[in-house]
């Protein structure tokens, strides 16, 4: 099992490998050689992948395409460290820091074009249809990072706003990269909606784990400054469930925190966090992510009861529930 994910992986940076960066003006194509050759999990790409594997084994027609979302995701995570104004991204510094945002924008936007382009090599007799879905899914991106950022500012928003938010942020594209992965190895379209519902699901989980290890994550291992969200008073779930829970003066001192202009960083990522134990958030957390990829597993009932492969789809999704970066 981890020895086929190893398998993909490194298929996935052969084909990244391949993909020629050495082009002029070089600021717009290096930060992108940087960011892909980073690494990353590569999880979108291996999840159109497991999505093909359930009806046929050819995995290699299944690349160009995957590829596509993995260039697209570089793409989201180059803006969004801007937005975030975060300095770390797979334990490098991001590239709106090594470079400057002008080049960050820049070099996202050429990438995003790029992935549109491997896209438009999946063999398919409805390239249209594909492409309507990955336009539908990259906008709805756009529409979740925007409220993620205008959240930033309200003081607190409704669990309901936040799981419609973080489903558009990151879910969409995990349920993308499934149904790409079915509709390419000949499911049928209404087969590849079950899927992408279950992507949708399983990445409100993965959101929810990312949530919690911007919290509780070992440094070294996430690759990603750890207490970012807390810092920038991002209205995550466990900061909702806090502003939620808490009471007298624990409300009173999260609202502080919340309130400062000016502050030391680590001081307001301890205080929070012993705000958040104080209320067990951690456990609430975990619970809602549970939950969601649970609904997740359910959407596969239809599938599992044609006696598909769904065997390795389901053991890389458990292994994302247990992931520590
Ligand atoms: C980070 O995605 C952005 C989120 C949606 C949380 P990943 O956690 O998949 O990042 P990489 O590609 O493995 O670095
Ligand atoms: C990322 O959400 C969603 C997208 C990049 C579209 P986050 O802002 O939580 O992702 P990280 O934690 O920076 O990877
Ligand atoms: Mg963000
Ligand atoms: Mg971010
Ligand atoms: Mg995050």
């Amino acid at each position: 099992m981890t020895e086929d994910i190893k398998a993909f992986q490194a298929r996935l940076n052969e084909a990244i490998g391949q993909i020629n960066f050495d082009r002029q003006p070089k600021e717009l194509y290096e930060p992108l050689a940087y960011t892909l050759e980073l690494g990353g999990k590569r999880m979108r790409p291996i999840l159109a992948i497991m999505a093909y594997l359930i009806k046929k084994k050819d995995w290699e027609k299944i690349i160009t395409p995957a590829l596509s979302i993995e260039l697209f995701h570089n793409f989201t995570l180059i803006h969004d460290d801007i937005m975030d104004e975060a300095p770390l991204r797979r334990g490098k510094e991001t590239v709106y820091k090594k470079w400057n945002k002008d080049i960050a924008i820049l070099s996202g936007d050429a990438l995003m074009i790029m992935a549109y382009d491997l896209l438009l090599e999946a063999e398919y007799e409805d390239i249209r249809y594909i492409l309507r879905l990955f336009n539908r899914c990259a906008i709805e991106v756009c529409e979740g990072q925007q409220l993620d950022m205008n959240f930033e500012d309200l003081p607190t928003v409704s669990e309901e706003e936040y799981i419609n938010m973080i489903k558009l942020k990151t879910a969409v594209l995990l349920g993308f990269s499934l149904e790409l992965g079915g509709l390419l190895s000949g499911m049928t379209q209404k087969e590849a909606k079950h899927l992408r519902e279950f992507g949708v699901n399983i990445g409100i989980g993965f959101q929810l784990k990312d949530d919690i290890l911007d919290v509780y994550g070992d440094a070294a291992k996430f690759g990603k400054q750890v207490g970012g969200d807390i810092i920038a008073n991002k209205k995550t779930f466990l900061l909702l469930k806090a502003i939620e829970k808490a009471d007298g003066a624990t409300f009173e001192e999260l609202n502080t925190w919340l309130a400062k202009d000016d502050f030391d960083p680590k001081e307001k990522v301890a205080a929070v966090k012993e705000i958040y134990a104080k209320l067990d958030i951690q456990t609430i957390a975990e619970q809602k992510m549970n939950h969601y990829f649970d609904l997740g597993f359910q959407q596969l009932y239809g599938l599992d009861q044609k006696g598909l492969n769904l065997a390795p789809l389901k053991a890389f999704t458990q292994a994302l529930i247990e992931r520590d970066h």
